[in-house]
């Protein structure tokens, strides 16, 4: 039998979703949600649980001081990049059960499944979590896979605070701490492909009815924070005329951003998320409002410009108050290479299945991991495209799918040289 073919029917549908069931009891939320922020007890208990799995199957673990986690079945050439496939653990504060775990499970399946077929590879193969892709605790996201990949240095994260006022620094020595047994591994180790598979989170396999979809690439992400400055004055003595209400300048801000932003194809991602008003109170007039802009597209020139114009249309709109905008994450369009997304379309076929070629509307940990090494992403569908919500679903099939597909990849990829 075709050992990619061989190995995927290792996969075990049951295995995999008792895996999936179990991590989601772990930040576990009502209406089947999960809230596991990153570096939480949260994640550092779904940490401790896929390590005892590993260790059961005798993988090896190691850890980098970002708190990325790798688990390893090792190759017949030692001396190979590793082949890595994989996502992250962390969740939405209101997040579903299968964005990220997912991605994290199905790869530590295709190890299994590799392992109860005996299908050796050339490559070791790593199953790989990375640390706070979701950015929900600490903003920005991907700073796990942003630090391995070496697109900007773990310092930069070191010093940024949660709402409570814990530093990223804070928590991550408390994660790192709590495993002293792993071995570190340095940033930047050269892996020979990465396959990152993730629930779509988007309508698009569902309305086709297709249960793969071959990642094409991901379109371009750039968030925001913007401050609104003001003047305190009393609500019930200040006359309107003369303030300098920073809430009413944000509205204006907001307003014509969204309006700078309106794009008739709906292609262009607009979305203020978060926002806060200080010093909070009913009755004075709040002199600071801090709000969050995700802007997102698919074409670079255009995420450009849209972009670089959020200070000038948030400066005019908010006169009499003054404003000042930081970019907090930038994360340019990514094509992924054909031969990656051509393994994806293979294995799928072989396994019987359709495949749909598609970019991904969500950013993932793939988009740095594209400058890394050869990158690519499977999709499987999710129940009405719904995600970062506890409603988000995806099959016992789908998944069972997504790993196979992913395994026959990986035994494929494994074969093949990489220009
Ligand atoms: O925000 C995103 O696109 C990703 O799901 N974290
Ligand atoms: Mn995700
Ligand atoms: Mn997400």
């Amino acid at each position: 039998m075709d050992p990619a073919l061989d190995a995927a029917s290792g996969v075990n549908p049951d295995r995999l979703w008792q895996r999936l069931m179990t991590m989601a009891t772990i930040g576990a939320i009502p209406g089947d949600g999960v809230d596991r922020a990153a570096l939480s007890a949260g994640d550092i208990e779904a940490r401790a649980v896929l390590i005892a799995w590993a260790r059961e199957r005798g993988f090896a673990v190691e850890v980098d001081e970002a708190a990325n986690l790798f688990v390893r079945r090792p190759g017949t050439e030692a001396r190979r990049d590793p082949i890595l496939a994989g996502s992250h653990m962390d969740s939405q504060p209101k997040g579903g059960r299968f964005d990220g775990i997912f991605g994290v499970l199905a790869a530590f399946e295709a190890l299994e499944a590799l392992e109860d077929r005996g299908v050796a590879t050339r490559h070791p193969v790593e199953a790989v979590a990375w640390t706070n892709e979701e950015g929900g605790r600490f903003s920005p996201g991907c700073m796990g896979s942003m630090s391995f990949t070496g697109r900007e240095p773990l310092g930069r994260w070191l010093p940024i605070a949660d709402a409570e006022g814990v530093t990223f620094e804070t928590a991550l020595t408390q994660t790192l701490a709590a495993t002293p047994d792993l071995p570190r591994r340095p940033f930047r180790t050269p892996a020979h492909a990465y396959i990152e598979p993730h629930i779509e989170q988007g309508p698009t396999l569902e309305a086709l009815d297709v249960p793969i979809g071959a990642v094409t690439g991901i379109q371009g992400s750039r968030w925001f924070m913007i401050e609104v400055h003001g003047e305190m004055a009393h609500a019930g003595t200040a006359p309107l005329v003369g303030r300098k209400d920073a809430m009413r300048a944000a509205v204006r801000a907001i307003a014509a951003l969204q309006e700078a932003c309106h794009d008739p194809e709906d292609v262009t991602r607009f979305t203020v998320g978060k926002i806060e008003a200080l010093p909070g109170s009913y009755n004075t007039v709040p002199n600071l409002v801090r709000f969050s802009v995700d802007l997102r597209h698919p074409d670079a020139a255009t995420l450009d410009r849209l972009g670089d114009r959020i200070a000038r249309v948030c400066e005019r709109a908010a006169t009499p108050c003054s404003v000042t905008v930081e970019e907090t994450f930038s994360q340019a369009p990514v094509v992924f290479p054909r031969p990656i997304v051509s393994a994806v379309e293979n294995a799928a076929r072989a396994l019987g299945l359709r495949a749909h070629a598609m970019p991904s509307g969500a950013f993932h940990d793939a988009a740095f991991l594209a400058g890394h090494c050869p990158t690519g992403m499977i999709f499987i569908p999710c129940r009405n495209g719904i995600s970062h919500n506890p409603a988000e679903y995806a099959t016992p099939e789908h998944c069972a799918a997504g790993a196979a597909v992913l395994t026959a990849a990986l035994v494929a990829m494994d074969a093949t040289a990489f220009a």
